[in-house]
């Protein structure tokens, strides 16, 4: 089967959130089961090209695609690594920025542009796939461009496209001007119609109205994006497709995030060599200037900081919970209010709380190794990476029942005997305060924080189960 997957990130190449750990592994998982595939991304100028060893094609020296009827050129580097095709499609007017995603006014012109030149690169490479996968709003027009723009070319008649949603609140609203520049049909903006939401132009209405099936990333995000208080404004549309959306749970990758080979901590452990997990923490404490003790609990966060991330619930306790016997670290960077807040808190606790403002590979590694204690309060979590890393690595999280965090995290008192982790439900401060306090007591009880390290290390949330089921919505598609 010929897979083609769009992606705005993948790892190891661009990353700012677990978008980029699920295409740096999905197509690698897929690829073992038989699949041939090709990964399309754009060319951002934080892509080190040399690095990477990406060989220019010159097959597209000449390459153009029209936006709004303006002619715009394009060029393609390409890898192949691990048996897959990634095409990275450059173009220094729209790639080259301050960030990959900008808040500029050709936002959508940007993204508009990726996709017709995907679209573009397969014509003339003349490659008939089977299914076009689709990753969020800045690939969800390619169904809609394929039955208008493209509906000429046989090639993509028999074409299937499979739309998976990662985040619906991300949806890529724009004013209406983005039809003419995706050179879609301009009668079919009007309201109520599949351009048009509230208003707005809107990728995601599009892609969710035109793609052949639908998932999202984990099975309980999958029914609460039809509801309205989860479905941010897309709930009505995705309850017409409701028989086409399923959820699939993201896997990890192991040969990543794996204690006993990690290359980014001090020291490799296992479940039979956790003393050395304490190693780890010592290590952390040390470089955060924090108290090396080895019986304080240590809480870790590593997380864009976003609305969506539910860190406000901390603003009605912190002061309490810096009393006690803990210590904190945040590994963060985002929205300025939650900069603010952790960076306050540091200065007053800094013996108790340290904060590094910024994106930081190794330090997730090792702040997931080292600390005893995950917190992830989510609003919302479509899937959420970071609490598998933890269980993974025998840090026990504590989560908000929500999306992907329901289900991956079983609370110890609700059920004793597969719990692995702890569990709060409204998202009320006072829930999650009295989580954490009670973690802190189960913290010393040694059997039992055992037994849930142990639960916790040897589950399985290798791709290899998830890959299997995005093959299953491939074949049901054709
Ligand atoms: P989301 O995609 O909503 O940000 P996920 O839990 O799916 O949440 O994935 C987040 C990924 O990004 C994880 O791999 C996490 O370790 C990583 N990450 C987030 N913030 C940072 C940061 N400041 N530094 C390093 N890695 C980060
Ligand atoms: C989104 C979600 C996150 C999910 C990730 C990968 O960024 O916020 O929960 O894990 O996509 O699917």
């Amino acid at each position: 089967m010929k897979i083609c997957f769009l992606t705005s990130e993948c790892v190891p190449f661009v990353k700012t959130g677990g978008l980029a750990d699920v295409s740096g592994v999905l197509p690698i998982s897929l690829s073992r089961l038989g699949c041939e595939m090709n990964v399309f991304l754009p060319l951002y100028n934080v892509i080190d090209i040399d690095r990477f060893d990406l060989k220019k094609l010159s097959a597209f020296n000449h390459a153009f695609v029209s936006i709004a009827d303006k002619m715009k050129n394009y060029s393609v580097h390409h890898l192949l690594k691990n048996g897959i095709n990634y095409y990275f499609i450059a173009s220094k007017e729209y790639f080259h920025r301050e960030s990959i995603y900008t808040n500029d006014a050709d936002e959508d012109e940007r993204y508009i542009f990726f996709q017709h030149c995907v679209l573009n690169i397969l014509q003339r490479m003349q490659y008939k796939c089977d299914i076009i996968h689709i990753n969020d709003w800045q690939s969800a027009l390619i169904p809609e461009l394929i039955k208008t723009y493209y509906a000429w070319d046989n090639l993509f008649n028999k074409v299937k496209v499979l739309f998976t949603i990662h985040n619906i609140a991300y949806q890529g609203k724009f004013s209406k001007e983005s039809v003419i520049k995706a050179n879609l049909p301009n009668e079919k903006f009007f309201g109520g119609g599949t351009y048009e939401l509230y208003g707005d132009f809107n990728f995601m209405k599009i892609g969710i109205v035109a793609s052949h099936l639908i998932n999202t990333v984990s099975p309980t995000y999958a029914k609460e994006i039809l509801t309205q208080e989860m479905g941010t404004g897309l709930d009505g549309v995705l309850r017409t497709r409701a028989n086409d959306i399923t959820g699939i749970l993201n896997g990890i990758d192991n040969t990543v995030w794996n204690p006993q080979t990690d290359k980014n901590i001090p020291k490799n452990y296992n479940f039979s060599s956790l003393k050395d997990k304490e190693i780890n923490k010592s290590e952390l404490q040390k470089f955060a200037g924090l108290p090396q003790d080895k019986n304080i609990p240590l809480l870790g966060i590593v997380s864009r900081l976003a609305w969506q991330k539910g860190f406000e619930l901390f603003e009605p306790f912190i002061n309490n919970l810096m009393t006690r016997n803990v210590q904190m670290i945040v590994l963060g960077e985002g929205e300025t209010k939650y900069v603010e807040f952790f960076k306050n808190v540091s200065q007053k606790y800094p013996e108790k709380l340290y904060f590094l403002n910024g994106y930081n590979n190794k330090l997730a590694h090792q702040i997931t190794a080292g600390a005893d204690i995950f917190l992830m309060p989510s609003r919302y979590e479509p899937c959420g990476l970071n609490q598998m890393y933890s269980l993974n690595y025998g840090t026990i999280p504590i989560v908000r029942k929500t999306g992907g965090l329901a289900d991956t995290v079983a609370d110890i008192t609700e059920l004793p005997n597969q719990g692995n982790g702890f569990v709060f439900d409204a998202f009320e401060a006072k829930q999650f305060y009295n989580k954490i306090i009670f973690a802190l007591s189960a913290y010393n009880n040694k059997n039992l924080w055992l037994k849930m390290q142990q639960r916790g290390m040897e589950s399985d949330f290798s791709w290899d189960k998830s890959a299997e089921e995005y093959l299953k919505l491939y074949k049901r598609m054709i």
